[in-house]
């Protein structure tokens, strides 16, 4: 039992896929798990173990934004023996030819928090996936026949930006916007374990356009597969 999760040791499994929304957690337990069990209702910020091929695998929601990704995996890492951390989550484009659905590896992440600051003062830190977890993502979603762009995204702390740095950021080649990567390859490189973010592409920063609901269906289906391929294979 930690401040922010309520299982028990030995409840939380070694690899831990982590999406944003807390509900999303609660149905993927319920359609991609078997045998899947609830260890967290704290704040409803539901955790589940289940299997995937026979494979413990665990789903933890983290909330929106690097303050709260931050809380729970640092108490994963710390209390629970996590050892890989997937983030699975949406993403804005940054490039209007960027279609809604398509999936994002990501393998570094940029940011504008000083969550960084705090941590590294004047030095400028490189929150970096892990390239494992990166080349098996990568190749299970080609066995999937799932096309993927793989590169860097920025973790904002401003989902309502009205500096609008995405278009300082998509200059320099990142791909994304979201909001939680950066903090979570930190804190996975400061514990030693491993982590990545696989994201949909939710909506299109530079032209407005935003997926349906069926389209978002569709789409985190295929996120669905590779995460958990991945989680299962490493
Ligand atoms: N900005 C930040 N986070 C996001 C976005 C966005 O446009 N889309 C999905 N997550």
């Amino acid at each position: 039992m930690s401040t922010h999760i309520a299982a028990k040791e030995g409840q939380i499994a070694e690899c831990v896929l982590l999406p944003g929304d807390p509900l999303r957690a609660k149905f993927i337990a319920e359609n991609f798990l078997e045998n899947a069990e609830c260890y967290n209702q704290v704040r409803g910020m539901y955790g589940y173990t289940g299997t995937y091929k026979g494979k413990r695998v665990s789903v933890q929601g983290t909330g929106m934004g690097q303050p709260s990704i931050s809380i729970y995996v640092n108490e994963l890492f710390q209390f629970y023996g996590v050892q890989k951390a997937i983030r699975i989550g949406t993403c804005g484009a940054v490039d209007e030819k960027v279609k809604i659905g398509e999936v994002i590896l990501a393998m570094s992440a940029c940011t504008d928090s000083c969550m960084l600051n705090q941590r590294f003062g004047s030095l400028h830190y490189a929150p970096t996936a892990d390239f494992g977890l990166l080349k098996s993502a990568y190749d299970n979603a080609q066995k999937l026949n799932i096309s993927t762009m793989v590169g860097s995204v920025a973790s904002s702390d401003l989902f309502y930006d009205e500096n609008n740095n995405w278009k300082l950021w998509k200059s320099y080649g990142v791909k994304g916007i979201e909001m939680e990567s950066a903090e979570l390859f930190t804190l996975a490189a400061k514990f030693n374990r491993k982590a990545l973010a696989i994201l949909t592409v939710s909506d299109n920063i530079v032209t407005g356009e935003a997926s349906s609901a069926e389209e978002r269906q569709k789409t985190f289906t295929n996120m669905m597969k590779i995460a958990l391929e991945t989680a299962v294979e490493n």
